[in-house]
C-alpha cells in the first residue's frame, strides 16, 4: 500500500512539474571536464571538518556540531513542520511526532538512542522531530555511487547524495525546498578513539546513521536507496507497531564503519545483517579487485556485482535501481553517468574526472547537495557543497 503511494506521487509530481515547467530546458549534456577543482555556479562551497570522540558518552558526542548548527537545524525543521502542515493542516502531523516518535527512541539500539537524545537537548528541537528527521534520510534519498580503480590498482569512491524527493517543490525558485535547507548542515566527521581516526563521513548535523563514509586504508562506503514493490516500508512499519528484528541501514553502515577492520568483513556484515527496508551498499576495499555493489531485500543479498578487471569491469556504479534491470524511463541517471564513465576510459580515471562525472547533469540535479570523492590508500574524503543552476533537471 505505502509502495503504491509512493509510485503515484512521484507521478503525480512528474506530472505537475511538467505542466509547470512550460517549457522543456536541457536535462542532459555533454560529458563535463575541467570541473576540478570545484569552481563556478554548481560549486557551493566547502565542507567544514569536525570531530566526534568516541570516548565520550553518545550524548555528548554531538554537542560541537549541534552547538555551531543549531540555527540551520531549526530553520531546516521549520520548513518540515511547514510541509507537514501544509499535508495536514492544523499541526495535527507534528503533534502526532511530538507526541509519539519520542516513545520509539529508547526502541532504538545503543549508542544511537543516547546519540539522538544528546543532539535534541543540545539544539533544543524536540526529540520526537529529531527522530523524524532520522528517519527522513532512510525514505527520501535517491544518489549516484561509484568506485572506480585506475590503472596503478588505486580505488576510488564518490558519490552524489541527492535528498529531499517530494519534500515541497518551490514553484518560484524551482527548488527543492528541503534539500535547500539541507546544505548548510551538511558537515565532514572525523571520528576519534584514543584520539585517533576510526573512520570519516559526510554527515548532515544531527543525523547520527552514515550514508557516506572511510575508513582509511581499510574500506570505503555508500549507502543508496532501494525502492522496491517487495517489502519497502513494511519492515518500518513492523519496526513503528513493535515487531523489531531488522536493522536501520543507516546505523547498519554506521556500525560497520565503526567496527569492521576489512573490506570482507565489512562486506559480510553488510551482506548478511538482516534490514528494516531494502538498499544497495557500495562498498570498495583497499587492494585491486575489490569494490562491490551490494544489492539488499530485507534479508538477501541479491545477484552482487563485483570489479572485474579482466573481463574490462574497471568501475562499478549504481543509482537506485537494480544493476540488473533498466532503470525507471523517467529516472536514468545510470545511462550518462556510465556514458560519461566510458568516454573517461581506466587510463585517465582519477579524482578529477570522477568529480566531472558527478558535476554531469542529470547525474547532478536539484536534489543534489553534496559531492564526495574518497582515496583509501590515501585515507582521504574530501567533499563539496553542490548546486544545480537552471536549467536543472529536479531529480
Ligand atoms: C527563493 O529565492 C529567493 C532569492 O534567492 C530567496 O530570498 C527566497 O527565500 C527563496 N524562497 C524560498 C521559499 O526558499
Ligand atoms: C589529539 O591529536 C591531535 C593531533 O592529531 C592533537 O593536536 C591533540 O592535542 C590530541 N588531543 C589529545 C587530547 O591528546
Ligand atoms: C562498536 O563496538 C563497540 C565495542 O563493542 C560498541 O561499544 C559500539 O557500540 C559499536 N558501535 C556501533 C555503532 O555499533
Ligand atoms: C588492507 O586491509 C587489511 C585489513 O584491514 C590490512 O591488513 C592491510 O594492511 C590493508 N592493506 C593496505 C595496502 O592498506
Ligand atoms: C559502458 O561500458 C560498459 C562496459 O564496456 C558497457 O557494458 C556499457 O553498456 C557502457 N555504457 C554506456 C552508457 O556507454
Ligand atoms: C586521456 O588523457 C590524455 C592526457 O591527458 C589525453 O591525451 C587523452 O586524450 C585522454 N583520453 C581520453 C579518452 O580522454
Amino acid at each position: 500500500m505505502f509502495t503504491k503511494l509512493n509510485f503515484c506521487c512521484f507521478l503525480l509530481t512528474y506530472i505537475f512539474l511538467c505542466l509547470s515547467a512550460q517549457y522543456v530546458p536541457p536535462y542532459t549534456e555533454e560529458c563535463r571536464s575541467g570541473m576540478y577543482p570545484p569552481n563556478g555556479p554548481t560549486f557551493k562551497g566547502n565542507v567544514p571538518w569536525y570531530t566526534v570522540d568516541l570516548d565520550l558518552p553518545p550524548s555528548k558526542r554531538w554537542t560541537n556540531i549541534i552547538t555551531d548548527k543549531k540555527n540551520d537545524m531549526a530553520s531546516m525543521i521549520q520548513a518540515i513542520r511547514d510541509l507537514a502542515d501544509a499535508f495536514v493542516p492544523s499541526g495535527k502531523l507534528i503533534e502526532l511526532v511530538d507526541h509519539d516518535l519520542p516513545l520509539m527512541v529508547n526502541t532504538l539500539p545503543y549508542p544511537f538512542n543516547e546519540e539522538i537524545k544528546g543532539v535534541a537537548s543540545v539544539s533544543g528541537v524536540p526529540l520526537g522531530e529529531v527522530m523524524l528527521f532520522n528517519i527522513f534520510y532512510e525514505v527520501f534519498t535517491v544518489c549516484t555511487s561509484l568506485v572506480a580503480e585506475n590503472v596503478n590498482g588505486n580505488l576510488i569512491h564518490a558519490r552524489n547524495l541527492d535528498f529531499g524527493l517530494f519534500m515541497g517543490w518551490d514553484i518560484k525558485n524551482r527548488t527543492w525546498i528541503i534539500t535547500e535547507k539541507l546544505r548548510p548542515l551538511v558537515v565532514n566527521v572525523d571520528f576519534r578513539r584514543n584520539n585517533r581516526t576510526v573512520f570519516k563521513s559526510t554527515n548532515f548535523a544531527g543525523y547520527v546513521g552514515m550514508l557516506t563514509g572511510i575508513r582509511p586504508h581499510t574500506f570505503t562506503l555508500t549507502m543508496n536507496e532501494r525502492f522496491s514493490l517487495d517489502g519497502g516500508y513494511i519492515g518500518i512499519l513492523e519496526w513503528i507497531l513493535g515487531k523489531r528484528d531488522g536493522m536501520w541501514m543507516s546505523f547498519l553502515t554506521r556500525s560497520v564503519l565503526e567496527n569492521a577492520t576489512s573490506y570482507e568483513n565489512a562486506k559480510a556484515l553488510l551482506s548478511d545483517t538482516k534490514l528494516l527496508a531494502p538498499a544497495y551498499f557500495i562498498l570498495g576495499g583497499n587492494q585491486t579487485g575489490q569494490a562491490c555493489i551490494i544489492t539488499r531485500s530485507r534479508t538477501q543479498n541479491l545477484n552482487p556485482l563485483e570489479l572485474d578487471l579482466k573481463n574490462g569491469r574497471w568501475y562499478v556504479l549504481e543509482t537506485n535501481y537494480d544493476h540488473w534491470k533498466a532503470p525507471l524511463f523517467l529516472d536514468d541517471r545510470r545511462t550518462p553517468a556510465m556514458k560519461c564513465m566510458n568516454q573517461t576510459t581506466q587510463a585517465n580515471i582519477s579524482i578529477k574526472t570522477v568529480y566531472d562525472v558527478l558535476s554531469t547533469k542529470p547525474v547532478l540535479n536539484k536534489l543534489t547537495t553534496y559531492t564526495t570523492i574518497m582515496e583509501v590508500s590515501k585515507g582521504s574524503l574530501e567533499s563539496f557543497i553542490r548546486d544545480c543552476p537552471n536549467p536543472c533537471m529536479p531529480w
